[in-house]
């Protein structure tokens, strides 16, 4: 089972593993641990990842980036539009209001939606790990911005399905980030003491978060997060970038504002220097070749007048810093150390102002670019029932307050906050409506937020009917906001009254059953103890509200036990009915969403078609070239003139049929061309092999020969090692011996009169097999054991009393208990304890 952690960044991805030994990231193809989260198009693939970034420039139009910014968003949203105005790839409207990418692949134009997109990166990532761990992939816990709405952890999760994963929990960033600090931590304060607060900043490509979180032995609780979900890296590189294309106007009259190609490469080198910028002040140089209109372009730039020209970024990165500080309602005084992660916290301007709010010096104790892949992983680990790992309890809030529309039964329109902003989660609450008919909630985020549709969902709670006398009905809807910080309205129930019978025990029983069934649903045990602590507190406090709207006709409950009174008839109890629930959100139906898993597993197994294929025709021109250079070099001697002449033209032609009609054919073509080769060269190579394998064969051979002789004289000398020995069989030996030296001498004579082209009518493998069936005749003659000579057993009127006592056996080793009974059981064999 896999145990798996992702950080789907906007500028690159980490993949973490949790193993016995600890978390460990792991590296792609390309041996790197980040993956760019770059996605490319091709005529006959997809190129995904690091390849798919390596060919950004030479591709742009169909290499997508920047797609986790447009992931549950539509066409319109101002978020998207923004980034639409520098992507130089085509983006539309989609009829449903959606974002399409539109690319050329397989020749034509198609359209993928950001779910999709995110999905063949998942694929990608999904491979790796699979490719690093030698099992499937399929538990994982992902990363997603803490301020991500409801409907962009819905995308999120549409993606990672439509990938063939399974996500335990859509898992903040921020939270990932703290539980990866404070799970190793031995010195937390005692459950009961005042926690130790730590802020963590994470400034990445494109967005910014910051946390404080509450750290006690065994738990942490996220107390607030701030975020800007457009200021991270990106801007810094575009800043730099429009100064140097502003300076190249004038200086080389070229724009490069106007050239999506030019603007790239000119992002691309701003970025390099950006990253040298963090660690040297001095003026820096920048100088592309080629730049535009074939000028060649310089220019320099130094640390300071960078950070005056990222002013309003800085003052942004502050006031978000500030906005979390105040959220947390700490004082300065209460925290006690800032933690940074992120690729542009090593920025020093940001790091300044770091201290600068929180008065202290930013400490790097996680790892800024894994940190939060790992606390996934971690995560992971938490969630899977094939791991044990430490007790660790993560409390996190969610970042808006969501309220509940509805409209009563006159028609006006009520409203309550359910979930303050900040307010913890995973967390339900129940809440009760006075109802004589089906009725729809709305849930959504209170205005102003910071995504410009603020409705969550409608949920129309369904079969809601008046009482037996026209009255309301008392009907509990439990709201919720699970694992992966999706608002869900997680069921709702109707109180019904009953005359009791036996029938109506039995149904009691059921619905016992049910309501704890429904407590929780698939979540974790932490999940549940605070919903189980808390729910009663919140229940009582939203039921006062929502009575304003009951009717006066409510129903008093009435507590019914199984064993109450023995009359089977009259006696009224309660009876708890589910009500079913119709919702509208904005995620992919199951019909959709399965038709998007088809086509993305179609699509990986075209990848494979098409990468066996590349691989297969690679194979051709690597044995091309290996043979090519060998034949003149360490095989010359192991082919003679005229063949190889031969072999060199026809490797020349392969190698121009590989660049002509052999350009592009399927798998087959190249497997047969390589056979073909292989029956030339190989020879040629195993005529090499064999010259470098037959002297150690021969001299092993030989060996086993020599030693043989060596015993057999022995024998014959009377030695009194070998008197044991049969000397009929000894005589067997002497005749393989002189058998197996005329075989040796007869060969070694063969292969030195046979010249090194020439294929030898023996091989190395045949004198090995020779050396095996001698030493399989021979060792069991010459190494018979000799028999144990006997020994006098001495005579008892020797034997003392207190002979026995431990340590005085004169040849057995004192041991133990045991072996001392055993010697005394046999001081006939006190020998065999040698
Ligand atoms: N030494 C450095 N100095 C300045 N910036 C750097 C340095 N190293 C990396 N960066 C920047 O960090 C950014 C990448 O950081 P990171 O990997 O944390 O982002 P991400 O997680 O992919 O994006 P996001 O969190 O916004 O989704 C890039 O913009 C990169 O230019
Ligand atoms: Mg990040």
């Amino acid at each position: 089972m896999s145990v798996i952690g992702i950080d789907f960044g906007n500028d690159g991805c980490y993949i973490a593993v949790a193993r016995q030994g600890g978390i460990e990231t792991i590296a792609n193809d390309y041996s790197l641990r980040s993956t760019p989260s770059c996605v490319a198009f091709g005529e006959k693939n997809r190129v995904l990842g690091v390849a798919a970034k390596n060919q950004m420039t030479t591709n742009m139009k169909n290499t997508i980036h920047s797609f986790k910014r447009m992931l549950g968003r539509q066409f319109r949203d101002p978020k998207v539009q923004a980034e639409i105005s520098s992507f130089p790839f085509r983006v539309v409207e989609l009829p449903d209001r959606g974002v399409g990418i539109v690319v050329q692949y397989l020749n034509e134009e198609q359209i993928f939606t950001p779910i999709q997109i995110t999905a063949m990166l998942f694929s990608k990532l999904k491979l790796t790990a699979e490719q690093a761990l030698g099992i499937k992939v399929n538990d994982v816990v992902i990363g997603v911005p803490c301020y991500f709405t409801d409907a962009e952890r819905r995308a999120m999760l549409d993606a990672a399905v439509t990938a063939g994963l399974n996500v335990l929990r859509l898992f903040n960033e921020t939270t990932a980030t703290a539980l990866a600090y404070g799970i190793y931590k031995q010195d937390l304060p005692g459950p009961e003491e005042k926690p130790r607060n730590v802020v963590f900043v994470d400034c990445g490509n494109s967005n910014i978060q910051v946390s404080v979180v509450a750290f006690n032995k065994g738990k942490l609780k996220m107390l607030a997060t701030s975020a800007d979900a457009n200021l991270g890296g990106r801007d810094f590189d575009r800043l730099m970038a429009h100064h140097f294309a502003m300076e190249f106007k004038s200086k080389y009259k070229i724009d490069a504002t106007g050239n999506p190609r030019a603007w790239l490469r000119l992002c691309t080198e701003v970025e390099k220097l950006k990253k040298q910028m963090s660690a040297n002040s001095t003026d820096l140089p920048i100088n592309i070749e080629c730049f535009m209109d074939d000028k060649d372009v310089s220019a320099k730039l130094n640390r300071a007048t960078m950070e005056e020209m990222a002013a309003p970024l800085l003052k942004r990165v502050e006031s978000t810093l500030q906005h979390c500080l105040q959220d947390s309602s700490l004082k300065l005084d209460d925290i006690s150390s800032v933690e940074i992660v992120g690729g542009s916290t090593r920025i020093p301007a940001i790091k300044l102002l770091i201290e600068k709010v929180f008065n202290k010096v930013p400490s790097t104790t996680l790892n800024q670019d894994e940190a939060v892949a790992r606390g996934c992983a971690l995560q992971c680990a938490m969630l899977s029932p094939a791991f044990k790992v430490r007790e660790f309890s993560v409390t996190d809030v969610q970042p808006y307050s969501i309220r509940l529309v509805w409209q009563d039964e006159s028609g006006q329109e009520g409203d309550m906050e359910v979930f303050p902003k900040n307010h913890q989660v995973p967390f339900s609450k129940m809440l009760t409506f006075y109802r004589r008919e089906p009725f729809t909630l709305q849930a959504q985020y209170t205005v102003p937020s910071t995504f410009p549709d603020p409705i969550i969902g409608h949920y129309t709670v369904e079969n809601v009917a008046p009482g037996p006398e026209g009255e309301c009905q008392k009907v509990k809807v439990k709201v919720r906001v699970n694992l992966h910080g999706l608002f869900t309205v997680a069921s709702a129930s109707l109180t019904e009254k009953r005359e009791t019978t036996e029938e109506s025990q039995e149904i009691m029983e059921t619905e016992d059953k049910q309501d704890k069934a429904s407590t929780d649903g698939p979540v974790n045990n932490q999940d549940s103890k605070v919903e189980n602590h808390s729910t009663p507190a919140e229940e009582g406090s939203q039921q006062e509200k929502m009575e304003t709207e009951k009717s006066t006709e409510t129903p008093t409950p009435t507590k019914v036990t199984k064993n109450e009174g023995n009359e089977k008839k009259g006696k009224k109890v309660l009876k708890t009915v589910e009500l079913p629930i119709k919702e509208v959100i904005k995620s992919l139906n199951a019909a959709d969403l399965n038709s998007l898993v088809e086509r993305e597993s179609q699509m990986v197994q075209a990848d494979k078609l098409e990468n066996d294929r590349i691989n297969a025709k690679n194979a051709v021109e690597e044995y091309v070239y290996d043979v090519r250079s060998r034949i003149y070099d360490d095989l010359e001697q192991y082919i003679s003139p005229s063949d190889r002449e031969k072999l060199s033209h026809q490797l020349e032609d392969t190698e121009t049929w590989l660049y002509e009609e052999g350009e592009d054919c399927n798998k087959q073509v190249y497997l047969d061309k390589l056979a073909e080769l292989k029956k030339q060269g190989e020879p040629i190579k195993g005529r090499r092999r064999e010259r470098e394998e037959l002297p150690a064969a021969f001299e092993s051979l030989l060996s086993s020969v020599q030693l043989a002789r060596k015993a057999t004289e022995q024998f014959n000398q009377g030695d009194e090692k070998y008197n044991h020995l049969d000397g009929a069989q000894v005589e067997k030996v002497e005749k393989v011996i002189v058998e197996k030296q005329e075989w040796v001498d007869k060969n070694l004579g063969v292969i030195t009169a046979t010249a090194l082209h020439v294929d030898l009518p023996i091989t190395s493998s045949q004198v090995r097999s020779e050396k095996s069936s001698f030493d399989a005749l021979v060792n069991p003659i010459i190494n018979k054991p000799k028999p144990k000579p006997k020994v006098e057993e001495p005579p008892p009127a020797e034997k003392k009393e207190g002979d026995k006592a431990e340590g005085e056996q004169p040849n057995g080793p004192k041991i133990n208990g045991q072996e001392q009974e055993q010697s005394n059981e046999k001081p006939t064999e006190p020998m065999d304890v040698d």
